[in-house]
């Protein structure tokens, strides 16, 4: 658990409850203290464990927030449109290091999302080495043909444009047009890509689950925050 040690309006600022330049003006109407006693100057420093906001610990220093994603939303910061973390408080909104989403989901994709503003925990959930488990719901055009199992698990299928092979995968029939997906890689529209290397299409897609991270329980627009030892 981090606990730093800054001036509060680093602080504040650092986790949205206000810029530095309106600190002063925080603390004059809220009831900030430090170890019970009310604070009025923005130099003044403390472990962020001793600061306490109306009666609120501060939120945590690091956030890892697991997300049901929507569809119609988008995970990039910079593309357009409406981003999954516009469903998240103002407060968070407006932390700096920002919230980012550890990988990426294709606006129409459903499902498990785990956003985060620690930029080293991302890197290790999404660097090339990474083999976290991502497994998904994909809805297909076509009926399956029964042998796309084999060709995934094979670690021999070649999508396009790429130079290696992709590693064995799981899949299982759930219904005709229905299949359960268990990949490790999170290449470029790595499923609707598999699926179409095998002459299928995918109508839509629903990751189930992110590692060890589900979305059962979680409505669709959902989040909870995970705490991560
Ligand atoms: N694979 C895809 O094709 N799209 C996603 O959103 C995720 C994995």
């Amino acid at each position: 658990m981090q606990n730093s040690y800054k001036r509060v309006d680093a602080h504040l600022s650092s986790l949205g409850y206000c810029t530095r330049s309106e600190a002063k003006k925080f603390l004059s109407k809220n009831l900030v203290c430090i170890n019970g006693v009310r604070v009025f100057d923005v130099k003044e420093k403390a472990y962020h464990s001793d600061i306490i906001v109306d009666g609120e610990r501060l939120d945590d220093e690091r956030l890892v927030i697991l997300m049901n994603k929507p569809s119609g939303l988008i995970c990039s910061h910079d593309d357009a449109g409406v981003l999954i973390y516009s469903l998240l408080p103002q407060r968070w909104q407006r932390r700096n290091p920002k919230i980012s989403s550890i990988g990426r989901l294709d606006a129409d994709t459903t499902g498990a999302i785990l956003l985060t503003d620690d930029g080293e925990l991302n890197h290790k959930f999404t660097s090339p080495k990474s083999d976290v488990v991502k497994v998904y719901e994909a809805t297909l055009a076509e009926s399956l043909r029964g042998d796309e199992a084999e060709i995934f698990a094979s670690g021999a299928l070649m999508l396009r444009g790429e130079k290696k092979p992709l590693l064995p995968a799981k899949m299982e029939i759930i219904e005709p047009t229905l299949a359960r997906l268990e990949i490790c890689e999170g290449r470029y529209h790595q499923v609707k890509r598999m699926f179409g290397a095998v002459g299928n299409r995918v109508v839509a897609l629903h990751r189930v689950r992110f590692g060890e991270y589900s979305v059962d329980g979680l409505e669709p627009s959902e989040y909870k925050i995970i705490n991560l030892s």
